[in-house]
């Protein structure tokens, strides 16, 4: 079992180059299925769900060639339309292969992504929009068995815009007739960059990064080539080690509308910020400020993802922060950990945490509970005196290329064992 073993207390002075965006890159990877060519796909992370997003491709019949941060998919052989359990399981966002699925063959045979992990994660939006556009669906012991006669194109309204619904109506459109409306859609930049994938393959794609999407029916899909845009909330994470561990630190290759939500936050604790050339560079104050209120919303509100890594810089600012999560239900299994090393936070009602800012942290044995979570305790040591060893860390590896290499890089010091 691996470990980071991350040595606190020494200020941050260097420069990082970003990686590509997990969240873009797996619904890419599944609209690859929705075009019966070739997809050249660069600055794909190289991340453990990228790697099983991958295993799910080549078991649909795809070929699949990975040169660096290239990825070339044909799914000009794709041959099946089932995804057995294990590789489901394997990654929580499998589920939008659902969409592109019934696009590519009218059918599709997945189980339900299912555990819990920062919430229920429940998939009742993405079902309802599908079987709007047609598709007879049958559950039964966690078996999703999913075909269609034909996709009908169909007015969607969101009761709420998930990230993937949205992603999962994009790809289904992609094999019905007629033009689908979503209304309510998410407007997150992987949502911008999914659509920007499908029209470089001929989709006719309109208003995605608002509220309404529509989508024009498109029967044939060409090949394409796309490069992913950065990672916006590994970018906040590296913002935040610079914060925790004080210092400076340069970021290559953000692009700053994207980081609109989180920065804000950031100068408020008293960091600053400039941007040249998407190079970002944060230099932070000798005690962070607390910040009084963060709530988590969709984008442009500031994300849930980045929620645990500014939990863990501010909980040694100076002052009462209040964080209240509004998107999942589960999503403060860090707090214990972080509570561990000297931090004074109480949760409230399981959605608002009170961080009441202390002097110091302390190293301690911790261990993440999800990606997130887990990132977030890599910040708090940066900060902290002493050393911390943060187990579990395959929930980091899952979402940040070699974390420890970039906080290298950054001039921290840092391990895996
Ligand atoms: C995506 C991101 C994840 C991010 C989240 C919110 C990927 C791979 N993952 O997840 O990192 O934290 O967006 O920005 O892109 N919901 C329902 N029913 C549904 C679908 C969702 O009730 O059918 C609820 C969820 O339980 C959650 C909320 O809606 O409370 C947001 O979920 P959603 O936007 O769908 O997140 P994901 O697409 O799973």
């Amino acid at each position: 079992m691996e470990r980071l073993v991350i040595s606190g207390g020494k200020k941050l002075d260097g420069k990082v180059s970003l990686q590509g965006s997990k969240n873009s890159a797996l619904p890419i990877l599944s609209a690859a299925v929705t075009v019966n060519g070739i997809s050249i796909i660069h600055n794909c992370p190289d991340l453990t769900d990228v790697t099983a997003a991958l295993k799910i491709l080549e078991h649909i019949g795809c070929k699949i060639k990975r040169e660096g941060h290239t990825v070339i998919v044909d799914a000009s052989c794709a041959n099946r339309f089932d995804i057995p359990e294990k590789l489901m399981r394997e990654m929580r966002s499998s589920i939008v292969f659902l969409g592109a699925l019934l696009a590519r063959f009218g059918a599709a045979c997945v189980t339900s992504p299912g555990g819990c992990e920062i919430g229920l994660r429940p998939i009742d939006l993405h079902l309802s929009a599908l079987r709007s556009m047609n598709t007879y669906i049958n559950e039964s012991g966690g078996l999703l068995q999913c075909e269609t006669d034909g996709l009908c194109a169909a007015n969607i309204t969101l009761a709420f815009p998930s990230v993937g619904a949205t992603e999962n109506i994009m790809l289904a459109s992609m094999g019905a007739s007629g033009e689908t409306v979503i209304t309510n859609a998410a407007r997150e930049p992987e949502i911008v960059d999914l659509a920007k994938f499908l029209k470089a393959c001929g989709a006719e794609i309109y208003g995605a990064g608002q509220s309404v999407i529509r989508i024009k029916s498109q029967k044939k899909l060409r090949s394409a080539e796309h490069t992913i845009i950065p990672d916006r909330i590994v970018a906040s994470t590296f913002m935040a080690c610079a914060a925790s561990a004080g210092g400076v630190a340069a970021i290559d290759g953000v692009c700053m509308e994207h980081l609109s939500p989180v920065v804000p936050v950031f100068e408020t604790t008293g960091c600053e910020i400039s941007v040249n050339n998407n190079e970002l560079i944060i230099k932070a104050p000798e005690r962070l400020l607390r910040v009084k209120s963060v709530r988590t919303m969709p984008y442009p509100g500031f994300p849930t993802d980045s929620q645990a890594i500014i939990m863990a810089m501010l909980a040694k600012s100076k002052g009462t922060s209040i964080i209240s999560e509004k998107i999942f239900e589960n999503r403060f299994r860090h707090v214990p950990e972080l509570i561990k090393m000297g931090a004074d936070i109480r949760v409230e009602d399981g959605r608002v945490a009170v961080i009441e800012g202390v002097k110091k942290l302390r190293g301690a044995h911790v261990s993440s509970s999800d990606l997130r979570g887990g990132c977030a305790l890599a910040v708090a040591a940066l900060g902290a005196d002493g050393k911390t060893v943060v187990d579990e860390i395959h929930h980091i590896d899952r979402g940040c290329e070699a974390l420890e290499k970039s906080l290298s890089a950054l001039g921290a010091e840092i391990k895996r064992e």
